[in-house]
């Protein structure tokens, strides 16, 4: 039977593939955004009101960006070297979408990936001109220099799909990328990418990705679905037929694009002590903009959670990039 041998929860955006130079190219967009704080809705100026004690002009200075942005990439080779050590031989990748694979017309709120391989490529410069400022600049973390194909896991999707329907679960399945005509992504979504390319190195080895809608309303499954279907992919993988070595990967989060140091320590404390049902607790109004990816940890969670790995915080940086508190805060945490 597969054994679950390895757990990482890991942030993916784009301040862990830029410059802190270039952190700053997302303050244009912080500044005509409204944000999700604290489960409510703020424009920047109210955010530099709420948040004028906590010194934020300070912890986005060019220096605490340059001392974070290094500790970040420490992280990043720590959790790369543990992922090596481990010997894995298959992973599974709780993932999510932010409008590179699934526009309007579609948006499932789970889907199981069954295609036999995943592509990706850098965008063309017609695509790089439509994106938002500052994603552009953030591709060579997440997508190859040219165009790759890596392995998939059909076989473990529909073993997860055999074993969670009869359960219950309504889940989409894909056996290939969409391609939506003229659309300015293509390719593998940047939650899967950035751990194909800096937790893998590259060498990415057979990886089923689950993609859960975390981003979009009004079918995101909540935190305690999340966790259901991770516990349920869990006990799927434990006993898939195979002699193989699994590691869990959840992809996305910290708090962003506002963000909530103490919200980030409430949630690695969840983690340390194995709390599910604080996990499950948190309410939507938390978990919306970019800090609802962390749902795919709550699902990474589900599965973690039933084995007896053990592990800690490999780093954390809330990296600032404006005083209205914008910004993302990166975690990675590493189970073995
Ligand atoms: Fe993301």
């Amino acid at each position: 039977m597969a054994e679950i041998a390895l757990g990482m929860w890991t942030s993916h955006g784009p301040t862990l593939s830029t410059t802190p130079e270039q952190w700053l190219l997302r303050v244009s967009a912080d500044r005509k955004n409204r944000h999700p704080f604290r489960g409510r809705v703020y424009d920047f100026d109210s955010l530099v009101e709420l948040r004028k004690d906590e010194g934020l002009a300070e912890s986005s200075s060019l220096a605490e960006r340059e001392r974070k942005a290094a500790s970040c990439q420490r992280s990043i080779e720590e959790m790369a070297d543990r992922f090596a050590a481990a010997r894995i031989d298959v992973a599974v990748i709780m993932g999510n979408d932010q409008r590179e694979l699934f526009l309007e017309d579609i948006t499932p709120a789970i889907t199981v990936y069954l295609g036999d391989t995943i592509w990706d490529q850098p965008a063309s410069e017609e695509q790089a001109a439509r994106m938002p400022p500052g994603i552009h600049e953030a591709e060579p973390g997440h997508s190859p220099p040219e165009r790759r194909e890596y392995p998939c896991l059909p076989d473990l999707g529909l073993h997860v799909c055999n074993s969670l329907v009869p359960q219950g679960w309504d889940l989409a399945v894909s056996k290939k990328l969409p391609e939506p005509p003229g659309h300015w992504s293509s390719g593998a979504p940047h939650s899967l990418g950035f751990i194909y390319r800096q937790i893998m190195r590259d060498e990415v080895i057979p990886n089923l990705p689950i993609i859960i809608n975390t981003f979009f309303p009004p079918n995101q499954p909540t935190a305690r679905r999340c966790f259901e279907l991770g516990k349920a992919v869990g006990a799927a993988i434990r006993n898939w037929d195979k002699d193989l070595r699994v590691a869990v990967f959840g992809s996305g989060g910290m708090s962003h694009f506002v963000i909530d140091e103490a919200f980030d320590r409430m949630f690695f404390e969840a983690l340390r002590t194995r709390d599910a049902e604080t996990l499950c607790g948190i309410e939507d109004k938390y978990l919306q903009s970019g800090t609802s990816e962390l749902k795919t940890w709550i699902a990474a969670a589900g599965a973690l959670f039933d084995t007896d790995l053990k592990g800690d915080v490999v780093g954390y940086e809330p990296c600032y990039r404006s005083e209205a508190g914008t910004g993302t805060a990166n975690g990675f945490v590493a189970w073995q």
